[in-house]
């Protein structure tokens, strides 16, 4: 039997891989081993029967006995231990949710609804380590895939708007006590009916401005506010959550001629959906029921919104898709620059198929290839 070893589990996306492998019923027909970093001996978590005691997630010798090893344990944890196992001789699968391996020649990133031809290519060709890639990139990716599969595609800018989760859980209470500093303040203006919106703008800005406001992660206000700087600054002036959008596109799709993805890419203070504005220039005009259906028909999770208020603030807002994993598409026109010019704005869960999903889904290809 497969001896498959978890690391990383109990996180946030480890916990939201675990609800969906138990969702899905995915805990059989393999030995899982479950590991910790700081809690060997201690209770694993439910997949419902009976599985040993935690092991220690720096035992080279123990990991080198898994077949496959997924973890979300997080970049640091990749650093150390993967090239240790290599050196070590380990031959086994990985699979990562963090990118410090994601761009590495002998790696495929993995989202198969887009990507199945590349995964199943890596595997007949020996590949072992298998990554999830950036959310917003995979976001974009299942939205677009139908116009992607069809050659469409000459170039995308996507501006997005990225929830706290891509931060990290620490983010997102911190985004909402601040929400609840700012409602504390302007409880009292709140409770008055005679108050004013100016009266409220002021205490709220001199709390944002406070330097006592709650922001020991963001390092500023997102409540209230927005950030336009996500992740680290590169030479060509793009933050590198810029900087991936095409190097990532391009090598999941494993393009012959790159296309350019590339945006601004801004925090906004909603919870786990990102959602991104998207102009797509096309390879020549394409009418428009014509995009639709292709968009519709990409993958079985991408749902069309019709073009219309009332359709766009019931389906197409992160409060919707928190938590699922449909991937609403719409305000879907042409633009005024041209026939071959489309926007588009999709919304999706960053921490299903923008980080669990790709990871839960390659772990049964892999099991499949190996059964
Ligand atoms: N880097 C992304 C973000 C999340 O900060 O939203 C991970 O892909």
């Amino acid at each position: 039997m497969l001896r498959i070893g978890f690391v990383g589990w109990r996180g946030m996306v480890g916990s939201v891989l675990m609800d969906r492998m138990r969702q899905e019923q995915d805990f059989k027909g393999f030995e899982p081993i479950f590991f910790t970093t700081s809690n060997v001996g201690g209770k694993g978590p439910d997949v419902g029967h009976e599985i040993p005691p935690l092991k220690d997630a720096f035992d080279i010798e123990l990991l080198s006995s898994m077949d496959i090893i997924l973890t979300c344990q997080g970049g640091d944890y990749t650093r150390k231990v993967y090239p240790e196992l290599r050196k070590h001789g380990w031959n086994g699968y990985w699979i990562d949710s963090a990118s410090v391996l994601r761009m590495k020649d002998d790696s495929i990133i993995v989202l198969d609804p887009v990507n199945r031809t590349v995964i199943d290519s890596g595997l007949s060709s020996g590949i072992k380590s298998y990554v999830g890639g950036n959310c917003t990139v995979s976001l974009m990716l299942m939205a677009l895939s139908g116009l992607f599969a069809h050659g469409h595609i000459e170039w995308i800018s996507s501006m997005t708007y990225q929830a706290a989760s891509g931060a990290g859980a620490k983010h997102m209470k911190e985004l909402i006590t601040q929400m609840a500093v700012l409602g504390d303040a302007s409880k009292s203006l709140l409770n008055d009916p005679a108050s004013t919106a100016i009266a409220i703008d002021e205490v709220v800005t001199k709390e944002l401005r406070s330097n006592t406001f709650p922001a020991q992660n963001f390092t500023v206000p997102l409540a209230g506010s927005l950030i336009a700087w996500i992740d680290s600054p590169m030479e060509s002036g793009q933050t590198r959550e810029e900087w991936k959008g095409s190097v990532e596109t391009n090598k999941i799709l494993q393009t012959k001629r790159p296309i350019p993805v590339d945006g601004v890419c801004v925090r906004v203070g909603a919870m786990r959906c990102h959602s991104q504005g998207l102009t797509i220039k096309l390879d020549k005009d394409v009418p428009l029921d014509e995009v639709s259906e292709i968009i519709e028909k990409g993958n079985q999770w991408t749902k069309l919104i019709p073009n219309d208020k009332e359709s766009t603030l019931q389906s197409l807002t992160p409060a919707a898709v928190n938590g699922t994993l449909t991937i609403p598409v719409g305000r879907l026109r042409k633009m005024l620059m041209g026939p071959e010019y489309v926007a588009a704005f999709t919304v999706g869960d960053q921490l299903l198929w923008g980080a669990a999903e790709p990871i839960r889904r390659i772990l049964n290809i892999l099991i499949e290839h190996l059964s």
